[in-house]
């Protein structure tokens, strides 16, 4: 349904409400959809929750689209970015409706149970109305995966870790376990790993900078690097930059085989996930900011 003049109205009275309080909101909006529905810490990186990184950036895109609710078709550049970290993280559209009812939720415990039917009405319907757009695109990100086999995570298995330089810095070579193709990448793309460690999935994102002479080079980023530098966010970036001169036999299973990835980073953040568990599972080669 879309929205109606009169909910313009009290969305234009109470969005100042959300840009002044907005992270406090989203995380209460967190802290009880977590509770309730435990599987989905499984999807999110949980130092960016810790941080406060992802309350900030759901906040501050939701305020900003409030306010363009006349004319969202202005942030659909900054929509599929974050579409294509949904499908990075494996953001299904059923997903939708949890969040916008811990969205309301969380309006209301914030005005102290006074949420009046009308303003989280209101609410509502610009929610729903952005989240169309959100699973439009998402749904044609998926598709251009292929199959449902192609669309989540993809196990691998870490054939090589080799220190290629001081830090240390390691190089992980992975192929996947089906024997299956690796996706086309080009640089400023990333991929996501994750990780079993306690009976808990672990997410990171890690970044494909470019093709060095035919061969190969990735740049891991520790943590997430430039993410939404458009809207200011101020996150740490900590960059580790390595150029991988592969061997003829690993360009031959890159471009010709086409199922084996190799990238680097510094043992610090990995070796105590990858390193131990040895395998992994890695997913949707997606544009980053
Ligand atoms: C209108 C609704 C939504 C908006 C405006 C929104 C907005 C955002 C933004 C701005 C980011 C940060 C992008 C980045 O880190 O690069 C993000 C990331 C993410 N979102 Fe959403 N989101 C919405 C719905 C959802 C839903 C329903 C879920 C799943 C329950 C979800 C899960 C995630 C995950 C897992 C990430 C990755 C961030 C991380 O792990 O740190 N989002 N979203």
């Amino acid at each position: 349904m879309p929205v109606t003049e009169e909910q313009k109205q009290i969305l234009k009275t109470t969005s100042p409400i959300f840009k002044e309080n907005g992270k406090e909101i989203t995380s209460i909006l967190y802290k009880h959809m977590f509770a309730d529905h435990p599987e989905l810490l499984n999807i999110f990186n949980r130092t960016n929750q810790k941080n406060g990184t992802q309350p900030f950036a759901l906040a501050n895109t939701m305020y900003l689209a409030i306010e363009n609710i006349d004319h969202l078709d202005v942030l659909l550049p900054q929509f599929l970015l974050i579409s294509h970290k949904h499908r990075a993280s494996t953001v299904q559209a059923e997903h939708y409706p949890i969040l916008g009812k811990y969205l309301l939720i969380a309006i209301d415990e914030f005005l102290g149970g006074m949420g009046d039917p009308d303003i989280l009405g209101a609410w509502s319907a610009a929610y729903n109305m952005i989240v169309t757009i959100f699973i439009n695109i998402e749904k044609r990100l998926y598709n251009e995966l292929g199959d449902k086999s192609e669309q989540g995570f993809i196990p691998f298995t870490i054939t090589k870790k080799e220190i290629i330089a001081s830090g240390p810095i390691v190089a992980f070579t992975m192929e996947r376990r089906d024997g299956g193709k690796m996706r086309d990448y080009h640089s400023g793309q990333y991929i996501t790993i994750r990780i079993k460690k306690d009976g808990l999935y672990h997410i990171r994102y890690y970044s494909l900078i470019e093709l060095f002479n035919g061969i190969v080079a990735v740049s891991l980023c520790l943590g997430l690097l430039f993410i939404h530098l458009r809207r200011l966010y101020q996150f740490f970036i900590h960059i580790l930059h390595v150029f991988l001169h592969a061997g003829r036999q690993f360009l031959y299973r890159i471009w010709l085989r086409l199922r084996a990835i190799r990238f680097s980073t510094s043992s610090s953040i990995l070796s105590a996930e990858v390193g131990i568990a040895y395998d992994a599972d890695a997913q949707s080669i997606s544009t980053r900011f």
